[in-house]
Protein backbone atom coordinates (compact mmCIF):
# COMPACT_ATOMS: atom_id res chain seq x y z
CA UNK A 1 0.00 0.00 0.00
CA UNK A 2 1.60 3.25 -0.76
CA UNK A 3 2.35 5.29 2.27
CA UNK A 4 0.00 8.39 1.98
CA UNK A 5 -2.90 6.22 1.21
CA UNK A 6 -1.79 4.59 4.76
CA UNK A 7 -1.76 7.69 6.22
CA UNK A 8 -5.30 9.38 5.20
CA UNK A 9 -7.12 6.36 4.74
CA UNK A 10 -6.13 4.90 8.88
CA UNK A 11 -8.88 5.47 11.25
CA UNK A 12 -9.06 4.69 15.12
CA UNK A 13 -11.19 1.28 15.30
CA UNK A 14 -13.49 0.90 18.45
CA UNK A 15 -15.36 -1.86 17.43
CA UNK A 16 -13.61 -5.35 16.25
CA UNK A 17 -14.81 -8.58 14.51
CA UNK A 18 -15.11 -11.79 16.72
CA UNK A 19 -11.66 -13.09 14.50
CA UNK A 20 -7.57 -14.05 15.74
CA UNK A 21 -5.01 -12.02 14.81
CA UNK A 22 -2.91 -14.93 14.05
CA UNK A 23 1.21 -14.35 16.14
CA UNK A 24 2.78 -13.85 12.79
CA UNK A 25 0.85 -10.76 11.73
CA UNK A 26 1.44 -9.35 15.47
CA UNK A 27 5.45 -9.88 15.09
CA UNK A 28 4.81 -8.41 11.86
CA UNK A 29 3.55 -5.39 13.49
CA UNK A 30 5.86 -5.10 15.99
CA UNK A 31 8.81 -5.58 13.59
CA UNK A 32 7.34 -2.66 11.96
CA UNK A 33 7.59 -0.90 15.33
CA UNK A 34 11.06 -1.21 15.77
CA UNK A 35 12.05 0.42 12.43
CA UNK A 36 11.07 3.45 13.47
CA UNK A 37 13.57 6.17 13.88
CA UNK A 38 14.61 6.80 17.85
CA UNK A 39 17.21 9.20 19.36
CA UNK A 40 20.70 8.32 19.03
CA UNK A 41 19.27 4.78 17.32
CA UNK A 42 18.62 4.27 21.31
CA UNK A 43 15.47 2.32 20.78
CA UNK A 44 13.66 2.64 23.86
CA UNK A 45 10.96 0.56 23.46
CA UNK A 46 9.34 -2.41 24.64
CA UNK A 47 6.03 -3.90 23.97
CA UNK A 48 3.68 -6.11 25.71
CA UNK A 49 1.48 -8.42 23.60
CA UNK A 50 -1.62 -9.42 25.33
CA UNK A 51 -4.48 -12.00 24.98
CA UNK A 52 -5.79 -13.12 28.20
CA UNK A 53 -9.09 -11.95 28.89
CA UNK A 54 -8.53 -11.62 32.50
CA UNK A 55 -5.52 -9.17 31.41
CA UNK A 56 -7.87 -7.10 28.93
CA UNK A 57 -10.51 -6.87 31.24
CA UNK A 58 -8.06 -5.28 33.67
CA UNK A 59 -6.67 -2.79 31.07
CA UNK A 60 -10.13 -1.73 30.48
CA UNK A 61 -10.32 -0.91 33.52
CA UNK A 62 -7.03 1.01 33.92
CA UNK A 63 -8.26 2.61 30.53
CA UNK A 64 -11.44 4.15 32.41
CA UNK A 65 -13.82 1.77 30.82
CA UNK A 66 -12.61 1.59 27.62
CA UNK A 67 -14.47 -1.26 26.21
CA UNK A 68 -13.24 -1.56 22.95
CA UNK A 69 -10.06 -2.99 24.24
CA UNK A 70 -11.28 -5.84 25.48
CA UNK A 71 -13.27 -7.10 21.89
CA UNK A 72 -9.92 -6.88 20.00
CA UNK A 73 -8.40 -10.82 20.23
CA UNK A 74 -4.78 -8.68 20.71
CA UNK A 75 -3.61 -5.37 22.60
CA UNK A 76 0.08 -4.44 21.89
CA UNK A 77 1.23 -2.20 25.27
CA UNK A 78 4.00 0.55 23.95
CA UNK A 79 6.30 1.33 26.80
CA UNK A 80 8.85 3.49 26.30
CA UNK A 81 12.35 2.34 28.43
CA UNK A 82 13.09 5.68 30.36
CA UNK A 83 16.47 4.08 31.43
CA UNK A 84 18.03 3.39 28.34
CA UNK A 85 17.10 7.33 26.88
CA UNK A 86 18.27 8.72 29.89
CA UNK A 87 21.59 6.60 29.79
CA UNK A 88 22.07 8.22 26.34
CA UNK A 89 20.74 11.62 26.53
CA UNK A 90 19.69 12.36 30.50
CA UNK A 91 16.67 14.37 31.55
CA UNK A 92 15.89 15.13 27.75
CA UNK A 93 15.99 11.64 26.55
CA UNK A 94 13.98 10.51 29.45
CA UNK A 95 11.38 13.28 29.19
CA UNK A 96 11.27 13.72 25.92
CA UNK A 97 12.85 11.30 23.34
CA UNK A 98 12.06 8.15 24.66
CA UNK A 99 8.29 9.59 24.31
CA UNK A 100 9.33 11.00 21.04
CA UNK A 101 10.86 7.45 19.53
CA UNK A 102 7.93 5.12 21.31
CA UNK A 103 5.22 7.55 19.25
CA UNK A 104 7.04 6.96 15.99
CA UNK A 105 7.31 3.22 16.85
CA UNK A 106 3.04 3.51 17.76
CA UNK A 107 2.34 5.02 14.57
CA UNK A 108 4.26 2.46 12.08
CA UNK A 109 2.06 0.01 14.31
CA UNK A 110 -1.10 1.78 13.11
CA UNK A 111 -0.12 2.16 9.59
CA UNK A 112 1.08 -1.49 8.74
CA UNK A 113 -1.96 -2.66 10.96
CA UNK A 114 -4.47 -0.54 8.25
CA UNK A 115 -2.31 -1.73 5.25
CA UNK A 116 -2.97 -5.47 6.36
CA UNK A 117 -6.25 -4.88 6.53
CA UNK A 118 -6.35 -4.85 10.93
CA UNK A 119 -8.37 -1.70 13.13
CA UNK A 120 -6.25 -0.29 15.86
CA UNK A 121 -6.86 2.53 18.10
CA UNK A 122 -4.14 4.87 19.82
CA UNK A 123 -5.71 4.68 23.77
CA UNK A 124 -3.56 7.25 25.84
CA UNK A 125 -6.25 7.67 28.71
CA UNK A 126 -5.45 5.14 31.13
CA UNK A 127 -4.35 4.97 35.19
CA UNK A 128 -0.62 4.21 34.43
CA UNK A 129 0.07 2.81 38.11
CA UNK A 130 -3.22 0.58 37.19
CA UNK A 131 -1.61 -0.79 33.70
CA UNK A 132 1.66 -0.68 35.41
CA UNK A 133 0.44 -3.36 37.89
CA UNK A 134 -1.61 -5.22 36.12
CA UNK A 135 1.36 -6.03 33.72
CA UNK A 136 4.30 -6.02 36.18
CA UNK A 137 6.25 -3.15 34.32
CA UNK A 138 8.99 -2.37 36.38
CA UNK A 139 9.83 1.41 37.51
CA UNK A 140 12.00 2.91 34.32
CA UNK A 141 9.63 1.53 32.20
CA UNK A 142 6.89 3.63 31.23
CA UNK A 143 3.46 2.58 29.91
CA UNK A 144 2.88 5.00 26.97
CA UNK A 145 0.22 3.40 24.62
CA UNK A 146 -2.66 1.02 24.74
CA UNK A 147 -3.24 -0.44 21.43
CA UNK A 148 -6.28 -3.03 20.56
CA UNK A 149 -5.92 -4.90 17.06
CA UNK A 150 -8.34 -6.56 15.36
CA UNK A 151 -10.60 -6.75 12.31
CA UNK A 152 -12.90 -3.66 12.21
CA UNK A 153 -16.31 -3.85 12.64
CA UNK A 154 -16.76 -0.65 11.39
CA UNK A 155 -16.02 2.12 9.13
CA UNK A 156 -15.94 5.21 10.77
CA UNK A 157 -15.47 8.46 8.15
CA UNK A 158 -12.91 10.53 8.47
CA UNK A 159 -12.24 13.05 11.60
CA UNK A 160 -11.80 16.69 10.90
CA UNK A 161 -8.36 17.83 10.53
CA UNK A 162 -7.12 21.44 11.15
CA UNK A 163 -6.40 23.52 7.84
CA UNK A 164 -3.24 23.78 7.06
CA UNK A 165 -3.48 27.54 6.74
CA UNK A 166 -3.95 27.66 10.32
CA UNK A 167 -0.87 25.04 11.78
CA UNK A 168 1.80 26.42 9.39
CA UNK A 169 3.87 29.05 10.11
CA UNK A 170 6.67 30.62 7.45
CA UNK A 171 9.97 31.81 8.62
CA UNK A 172 8.88 32.56 12.27
CA UNK A 173 6.21 31.84 14.08
C1 LIG B 1 -1.91 10.29 22.34
C2 LIG B 1 -3.28 9.80 21.92
C3 LIG B 1 -4.16 9.34 22.88
C4 LIG B 1 -5.41 8.86 22.49
N1 LIG B 1 -6.22 8.30 23.45
C5 LIG B 1 -7.40 7.77 23.08
C6 LIG B 1 -8.18 7.09 24.04
O1 LIG B 1 -7.84 6.95 25.20
N2 LIG B 1 -9.36 6.56 23.61
C7 LIG B 1 -9.79 6.65 22.31
O2 LIG B 1 -10.87 6.12 22.00
N3 LIG B 1 -9.04 7.27 21.37
C8 LIG B 1 -7.85 7.82 21.72
N4 LIG B 1 -7.06 8.41 20.77
C9 LIG B 1 -7.49 8.43 19.36
C10 LIG B 1 -7.96 9.83 18.92
O3 LIG B 1 -9.21 10.10 19.50
C11 LIG B 1 -8.04 9.85 17.37
O4 LIG B 1 -6.77 9.58 16.83
C12 LIG B 1 -8.52 11.22 16.85
O5 LIG B 1 -9.84 11.47 17.27
C13 LIG B 1 -8.48 11.28 15.32
O6 LIG B 1 -9.24 10.23 14.76
P1 LIG B 1 -8.56 9.18 13.74
O7 LIG B 1 -7.49 8.44 14.49
O8 LIG B 1 -9.68 8.25 13.32
O9 LIG B 1 -8.01 9.96 12.59
C14 LIG B 1 -5.81 8.90 21.12
C15 LIG B 1 -4.89 9.36 20.16
C16 LIG B 1 -3.64 9.79 20.55
C17 LIG B 1 -2.67 10.22 19.49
Amino acid sequence: MDVLEAVKGRRSIRAFKNQDVPAEIVEGLIDAARWAPSAGNIQPWEFIIVRKPRIKRRLVEAALGQMFIEEAPVVIVVCANEERSSQGYGARGKTLYCIQDTAAATQNIHLTAYSLGLGTCWVGAFREEEARETLKIPYGIRPVAVIPVGYPAEAPPPRSRRPISQTVHYETF
